[in-house]
């Protein structure tokens, strides 16, 4: 058990340096480690290291041996000489070692990702997160979140299996992933700090009782929860990590929005050292799979992140990431090793998430302004703390659906809660959430869509009442057809009084 570990696991970094470590290297592990072959699928278990690749790797570097094996083009092909960024205020950025431009052009058939960007990532990750030594932590540089998910879900649920995860979740997870390989969800109750560990404890047992198969994974998303903007503070995060030791449960921890936590009181944005602690800095076990991408905090079109997880989860997500991509874009990770490079030795990655953290207070204060003053009495909703999204629930009004429907008349479109709902896009029973989402829309966007939200509530409301026949909005179908909540975590959450940024 956690409480159980020793504080020199909690205290010092735990990423290895090396690659493809043996679990059982010298590293003391804790009562409750993972038994992989438990939890691996039979896919993953019968994938092995496919011998075009063994060969590559067994050649590289060893300049006696002629390599007539690999369909790898010759580099001098390859079109680029050498690569200039030109970054926003003034500054530029060369690339012009030889072997660093081949690199950015080649195939990466070799390795866990480019060598200098999976250093730099190792270093940065046991800065942030400390993970316990004892979890054997190792690093696989990925196309990004949504890419590394499937990964692991082939490794670790696979088709027809099934997977805990928060009561609302990132539609992607719903519908790109659980409904095309017929997963099961076993949705689990949310609050204002996110998936609740009373309800997580009962899902389980709910699972036991029914006959059908028990879940040995929880998809979690612990900052600026998509949809819900819910953050998950540590306490929290200690309790789910021991039922998860006690359940012997594998974390997936999707965490696209930690670096966008902000203050939106007076004082200074966190930075990188006032992050929240993560489920990774808690494994001692080796059981959290945390999946991290430069998506939000830098450029989503670099299609590029990181897993962070235990040596024999991580030789079998390699071996799955290789065969489906050939790993991720060598001349994303070569621009962004470098570009980490520059900024560090400037302390600008610093203040360049500083600057990311007060640009999203900023706007998350201008979207609450805007509900604070037309949404009173009309819908209700928790200041988010962090992420991109503010999630909102309709009073009087039991299904979203009508409302979300005269909003995309008005050239407004918001996301229904629905979709986000675990039973998949039309769960049986209304939603009455929205998301919204500050990251890019103008002030004078969020001002026109939340005062046009209060008009139809108002009107719908008036309709209702019998008071003002005029104000009447007209009658739509309905998007998803008749439904009726079953959305009891989100009460408690929705109850919450609306604060008032003061920004
Ligand atoms: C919870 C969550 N996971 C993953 C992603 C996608 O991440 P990536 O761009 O790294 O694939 C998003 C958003 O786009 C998200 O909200």
């Amino acid at each position: 058990m956690l409480s159980d570990v020793p504080a020199r696991f909690v205290q010092s970094n735990g990423v290895a340096g090396a690659k493809l470590k043996n679990a059982s290297d010298a590293v003391p592990q804790s009562s409750t480690a993972v038994d992989w072959a438990t939890h691996l699928t039979a896919e993953a278990k019968l994938r092995s290291q496919p011998t075009l690749r063994r060969l590559v790797v067994g050649s590289a570097g060893k300049h006696e041996v002629a390599g007539l094996h690999g369909g790898l083009p010759h580099p001098s092909i390859f079109p680029l000489e050498g690569i200039t960024l030109h970054l926003k205020g003034g500054a530029s950025l060369t690339i012009d070692d030889p072997q660093t431009v081949t690199d950015a052009q080649q195939y990466n058939l070799t390795s866990q990702g480019y060598d200098p960007l999976r250093e730099w990532v190792r270093v940065h990750t046991n800065e942030q997160h400390h993970p316990p030594p004892s979890g054997q932590h190792d690093i696989l540089i990925t196309n990004g979140n949504n890419h590394t998910f499937e990964v692991l879900v082939a490794n670790l649920v696979g088709a027809g299996g099934c997977m805990l995860c928060e009561e609302f979740t990132y539609p992607h997870v719903v519908e790109s992933v659980a409904v095309p390989l017929g997963i099961r969800l076993h949705g689990v109750a949310m609050d204002a700090e996110g998936l609740q560990p009373d309800a997580l404890r009962q899902a389980m047992q709910n699972a036991k009782q029914s006959g059908s198969s028990v879940p040995k994974v929880l998809y979690i998303i612990p900052t600026g929860q998509n949809p819900t903007g819910a953050v998950s503070g540590l306490d929290r995060k200690k309790a789910i990590y021991q039922i998860c030791q006690e359940e012997d449960i594998i974390i997936l921890e999707d965490d696209p929005y930690y670096y966008l936590q902000f203050s939106t009181g007076p004082g200074e944005q966190p930075g990188l050292a006032g992050l929240q602690p993560s489920y990774l800095s808690l494994d001692v076990d080796g059981r959290v799979a945390r999946m991290d991408t430069f998506s939000k905090f830098l450029v989503p079109g670099l299609r590029l992140g990181w897993l962070t997880v235990h040596p024999e989860l991580l030789l079998k997500a390699c071996m799955t990431l290789q065969g489906a991509t050939v790993g991720a874009c060598g001349l994303s990770q070569v621009i962004t090793a470098e570009l980490m490079r520059h900024w560090e030795q400037k302390g600008q990655l610093e203040a360049h998430v500083r600057d990311v953290q007060g640009q999203y207070a900023r706007r998350a204060a201008c979207l609450l302004r805007a509900a604070d003053s037309h949404l009173q009495g009309l819908a209700e909703w928790v200041a988010p703390t962090a992420g991109m999204f503010l999630w909102m629930r309709l009073l009087h009004c039991s299904d979203a659906d009508d409302v979300i429907q005269q909003l995309v008349e008005a050239g407004i479109i918001v996301l229904p809660g629905r979709v986000a709902h675990f039973q998949g896009p039309c769960p049986p029973g209304g939603c009455p959430f929205i998301r919204m989402s500050f990251s890019k829309a103008s002030s004078a966007e969020m001002e026109n869509g939340i005062s046009t939200l209060a008009w139809i509530l108002r009107a719908r409301s008036a309709q209702a009442n019998g008071s003002s026949k005029n104000l009447a909005p007209t009658a739509l179908p309905s998007l998803s057809g008749a439904c009726r909540a079953a959305t009891p975590g989100m009460d408690q959450m929705a109850g919450n009084p609306p604060v008032v940024p003061g920004l």
